[in-house]
């Protein structure tokens, strides 16, 4: 099976979407959760997690936006995680997404929108390093 980094973002922990989030996830079937923790990101976490976008407009918003408060890093293990963790979540912007996803449901601006959840196979384990690293 397949793993993948999953973020709670700081608005999903301010707004109580906690459980509505990760409920989702969890209902579905033949997948689990085998890590979790709530923590406030440091900037050095963050600027390795999002190096591919350093220079970008939207860079130094995002960082500020991901420090600003707890956030929950959580892995999932099952079959085809990475593409249905973002299926879950829809398109970047919530204006996009479709109703019954979860930035479709709760996503209001772009930058803030509740979740991440890594692009790849390659992405995911190398996100997966960035936030338990003593995870094997
Ligand atoms: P992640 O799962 O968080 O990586 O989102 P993504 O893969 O859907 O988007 P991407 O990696 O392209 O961008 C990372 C994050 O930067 C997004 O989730 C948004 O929070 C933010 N972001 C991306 N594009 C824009 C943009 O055009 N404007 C703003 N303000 N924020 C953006
Ligand atoms: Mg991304």
């Amino acid at each position: 099976s397949q793993r993948t980094l999953v973020l709670l973002k700081p608005d999903t922990v301010r707004r109580g979407l906690i459980g509505e989030v990760v409920g989702r996830i969890e209902r579905k079937a033949g997948w689990s959760i085998t890590a979790l923790e709530l923590r406030t990101l440091d900037r050095g976490t963050l600027e390795q997690h999002y190096a591919e976008h350093v220079g970008r407009p939207f860079y130094e918003p995002l960082m500020d936006f991901m420090a600003s408060g707890p956030a929950v890093a959580l892995v999932v293990e099952g079959e085809r995680v990475v593409e249905g963790v973002r299926a879950l979540a829809g398109p970047t912007d919530p204006i996009a997404a479709a109703p019954g996803s979860i930035r479709g449901d709760f996503g209001t601006i772009v930058r803030e929108n509740l979740i991440h959840a890594s692009d790849s196979e390659e992405s995911a384990e190398r996100e997966i390093k960035i936030f338990f690293p003593g995870l094997a």
